[in-house]
């Protein structure tokens, strides 16, 4: 059977459920703020930057930790309407509407214009296309990290095709994510910092 049906139901109700109860939901985020932290110096953000995250769900963690973490304003878009309400009305309450957009929006298509890089969550799919998008359409030097799913998870996250040449790579602690990759377009643009 494959498992990408159940799992992602379940993540996406986790979060919806969650929100009823703010203490819980600033724990389920909690551990974010490490992966986020790496991320942020495997891309080399800089305060200032605007960038885009694909895959808010209803607690954008990752948004929220991009923008306290680099001092970066995040635009984070979702493909489900329904998790567009709930993270627009998490940051409305976190009030941090005037740093974080939430927009609904496809990561296979949605404009780049205006972002210095971009972030994909685990459960954004199909990585292929997603990432293709962002390399065909960002400009020299765009930034995009992507979570690579742990090989034992392959049937239920779409997996970041193993071939594609990545620029820098953090390994991220996770159950169910092993690492995460760096694509710079054209190779050229901010130089990652190192990454602890
Ligand atoms: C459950 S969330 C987890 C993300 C997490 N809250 C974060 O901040 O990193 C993953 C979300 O990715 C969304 N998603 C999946 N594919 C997508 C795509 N192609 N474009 C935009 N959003 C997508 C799903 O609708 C889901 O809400």
């Amino acid at each position: 059977m494959n498992n990408r049906w159940i799992i992602s139901p379940v993540v996406r109700a986790t979060e919806k459920a969650l929100l009823a109860v703010p203490a819980l939901a600033r724990l389920y985020m909690a551990p974010y703020k490490t992966v986020v932290q790496k991320e942020i110096k495997l891309a080399g953000l800089r305060p200032g930057e605007r960038v885009l995250q694909i895959g808010a769900g209803s607690i954008p963690f990752s948004a929220i930790y991009l923008m306290k973490l680099a001092d970066v304003s995040v635009c984070a878009i979702d493909i489900d309407r329904g998790a567009v309400r709930r993270a627009r009305e998490w940051i409305r309450r976190l009030q941090l509407a005037d740093r974080i957009q939430i927009e609904a929006g496809d990561g296979r298509s949605f404009p780049v214009h205006g972002f210095t890089a971009a972030f994909v969550a685990l459960q954004a799919e199909p990585k292929r296309e997603i990432l293709a998008h962002l390399l065909r359409a960002g400009p020299d030097g765009f930034r995009i990290i992507a979570r690579q799913p742990r090989k034992k998870f392959s049937s239920q996250y779409s997996m970041v095709p193993k071939n594609w040449q990545h620029q820098g790579e953090i390994k991220q602690p996770m159950i169910t994510f092993s690492s995460s990759l760096l694509f710079t377009k054209n190779g050229v643009g901010a130089k990652p910092q190192p990454t602890g």
